[in-house]
């Protein structure tokens, strides 16, 4: 681990603003909405009924929609450079999850430098988004048009949502025991959740690519 002293900015306010909403949006949304397909009661219950846990679902996915759209239009040049980031594969990137990133016992070999995000976070990035996307193009007409679709197209739309909604559970599952309970990369965890800042020699380490561009003294904190 390099000798790097003091902190360095990761994550910007309005950033962890916009993870926190989105994530408490997507932890209700994915309990009611569980509740709805598999017919959970005591679901029901805690939020008042179905007709309670219905109208808190489709008010928070409002809240899970126009929350990161207001993010994007007044963050668009931080928003740009994470898709910039993201859609970047270059060899380090292929060779990181060879490896994956050494996180997983048994896969051997050396672990490439890497952007502001990992390979594997990047990829993550991508899923997140499309799901999203699917989850708006989904859930807005099984509420708004409900009666005026075809009944076939309003199946599709609650099967892509059910499907979307477990593939993304699954996959923010992951994200959080890698984020929140694996010890080699926890260590970024406050970063992200408290106050954007995470130890400079982790971030040598971890983001030797990203942490290289940061010439400007003043984005590390001693
Ligand atoms: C744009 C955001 C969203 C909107 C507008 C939305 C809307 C809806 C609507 C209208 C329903 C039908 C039940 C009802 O009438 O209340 C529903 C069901 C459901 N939602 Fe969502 N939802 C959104 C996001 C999510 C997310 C993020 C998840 C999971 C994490 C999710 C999981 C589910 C599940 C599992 C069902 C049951 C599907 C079925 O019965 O086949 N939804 N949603």
């Amino acid at each position: 681990m390099s000798q790097v002293k003091g902190k360095v900015l990761k994550h910007a306010g309005q950033t962890r603003l916009m993870h926190w909403i989105h994530l408490i949006c997507f932890v209700i949304l994915g309990i009611t909405g569980l509740g709805f397909y598999f017919k959970i009661i005591t679901i029901d219950y805690i939020f008042g009924g179905i007709g309670n846990a219905s109208v808190v679902h489709r008010w928070l996915g409002v809240v899970f929609t126009v929350g990161p759209l207001l993010y994007i239009l007044t963050n668009f040049g931080r928003f740009s450079r994470f898709i910039d980031t993201i859609s970047t594969f270059t060899k380090d990137d292929f060779k990181w999850l060879k490896t994956m990133g050494g996180y997983i016992p048994g896969l051997k070999g050396e672990v490439p430098p890497q952007d502001k995000y990992n390979a594997g976070q990047k990829l993550l990035g991508w899923l997140v988004i499309i799901c999203c996307f699917l989850f708006f193009v989904t859930g807005f007409p099984m509420w708004l048009w409900r009666h005026a679709m075809p009944p076939q197209l309003l199946g599709l739309c609650y099967d892509i949502h059910f499907w979307d909604a477990v593939i993304a559970i699954l996959a923010v599952a992951g994200h959080f025991f890698l984020a929140a309970i694996h010890p080699k990369s926890r260590v970024e965890f406050a970063s992200m959740m408290t106050n954007g800042y995470v130890e400079a020699a982790v971030s040598a380490h971890h983001n030797e690519k990203w942490f290289a561009t940061l010439q400007n003294d003043s984005e590390l904190k001693a």
